[in-house]
């Protein structure tokens, strides 16, 4: 099944006069279980992308199918499941934890959404899957009575991704998730992430800058420039064999992980 498949999606925000186009005519399919990374650099319209395959904003113009259903402006019921099945971590935990609320509050969020009603799979006891999240992310129990900032970053961002699989999504949409970390902890999280997304059968949509994040984590690469989807494809393909000049900057520009074993 093709969890999303985009048709010439253009994304344009402001008015005549400041017109910016974010996003021009990207046509992109994006398969179950599948572990894409988009890259580009700052302003190519990653984030844009991500945040219509979260279904926060619609493009101007252009088709979205999700999960086979075409997620136009009438179609309120593929929109209540793509909002039902898709979860997001953000950039930094600092900003999108409430600094009030407890980690079992922030985790069990998105438990409380009506959106869930009628999913079978949903977790019915919020404590139970508060207490299998936090196992999961490798936090300890007692996490759940205290409060993000007494978490490093690295946890904080742990917490993010606990909230995240709460609910049981079929996908994850992660924006820079380890880009505000401290370097020594963002293999880490990122390892955390790859199993997680392997044991949940997830599909990762990830965006980065960084090509060695994508190597490290993805199966597929959609490289933007400008708005403009200039290569896409599998992860070795892309690097091994970069049709664009640009993509060759981007592999110029950063430094290989160290590919271990
Ligand atoms: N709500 C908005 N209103 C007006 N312009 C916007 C809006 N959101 C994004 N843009 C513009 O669209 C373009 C793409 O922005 P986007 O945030 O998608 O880029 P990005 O690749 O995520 O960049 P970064 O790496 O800096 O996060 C930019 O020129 C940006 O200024
Ligand atoms: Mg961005």
């Amino acid at each position: 099944m093709t969890a999303y498949s985009l048709d010439h999606v253009t994304m344009a925000f402001g008015g005549r006069r400041r017109k910016v186009t974010a996003l021009e005519s990207l046509t992109l399919h994006i398969g179950e279980h599948e572990r894409w990374g988009i890259v580009g650099e700052s302003g190519s319209g990653k984030t844009s992308l991500l945040k219509i395959l979260a279904g926060l904003i619609r493009p101007t113009s252009g088709v979205v199918h999700f999960l086979g259903r075409d997620l136009d402006h009438a179609n309120r019921e593929a929109m209540a499941s793509l909002r039902a099945s898709v979860q997001m971590v953000f950039q930094d935990p600092r900003s999108s934890l409430n600094p009030r609320m407890r980690i079992s509050e922030i985790i069990s969020e998105p438990l409380r959404s009506p959106l869930l009603k009628g999913r079978v799979d949903v977790p019915t006891n919020p404590e139970t899957r508060v207490s299998e999240v936090l196992d999961a992310v490798g936090l300890p129990p007692d996490a759940a009575t205290r409060f993000p900032h007494e978490f490093s970053g690295g946890q904080r961002q742990r917490i993010a991704l606990a909230r995240a699989l709460a609910p049981r999504p079929r996908i994850l949409l992660a924006d820079e998730p380890v880009s505000s970390l401290d370097v020594s902890v963002r293999a880490h999280v990122l390892n955390l992430l790859n199993s997680l997304v392997d044991s949940m059968g997830l599909t990762l949509i990830m965006v980065t800058h960084d090509l060695a994040v994508v190597r490290h984590t993805c199966d597929h690469v959609g490289v933007l420039q400008q708005g403009i989807l200039v290569e896409s494809g599998k992860v070795l393909e892309v690097m091994n064999h970069p049709k664009q000049e640009y993509t060759q900057e981007l592999l110029n520009a950063v430094p290989r992980i160290k590919e271990s074993g």
